[in-house]
């Protein structure tokens, strides 16, 4: 085998493992996430794909798709709660939530909450 061919193979063996590492820490965050919104009650007033009391997150998702300021607007609205987004029913505020676990839960919200099962 040529030189070429062989730095060729190296790279995209490189490419894999980093791809792999990627989706691996995306999943592990997707698991971390639903353990979250199960143990904040999150689930509830919320589903992954329809209204409950709560809109679904999916659609929370859809709503926000190509906002720069979602991250951050609706961590502070999970953390305060309020009403407004999507109609006249408040969501309670949630502030035993750390700032890391608030990132964590909107970061998977907005990916469209996928499960890891
Ligand atoms: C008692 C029911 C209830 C619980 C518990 C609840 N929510 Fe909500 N949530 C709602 C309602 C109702 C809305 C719609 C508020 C609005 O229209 O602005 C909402 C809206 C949201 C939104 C979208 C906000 C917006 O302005 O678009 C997110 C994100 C969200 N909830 C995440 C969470 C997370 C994460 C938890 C758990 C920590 C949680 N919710 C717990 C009822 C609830």
């Amino acid at each position: 085998m040529n030189l070429f061919m062989h730095r060729m193979k190296f790279l995209l063996l490189t490419l894999l493992l980093v791809l792999a590492s990627f989706s691996a820490r995306a999943s592990n965050d997707d698991a971390k996430a639903v353990a979250l919104a199960k143990q904040s009650a999150c689930l509830g007033c919320h589903a992954v794909d329809k209204k409950i009391v709560g809109p679904g997150f999916q659609a929370i998702a859809k709503k926000y798709t190509n906002d720069p300021s979602a991250q951050v607007f609706l961590k502070n609205k999970i953390l305060k709660g309020g009403s407004g987004s999507w109609g006249l029913v408040p969501m309670p505020a949630n502030t035993k939530l750390s700032d890391a676990d608030l990132s964590l839960l909107t970061s998977w919200i907005l990916r469209g909450a996928p499960s890891t099962n």
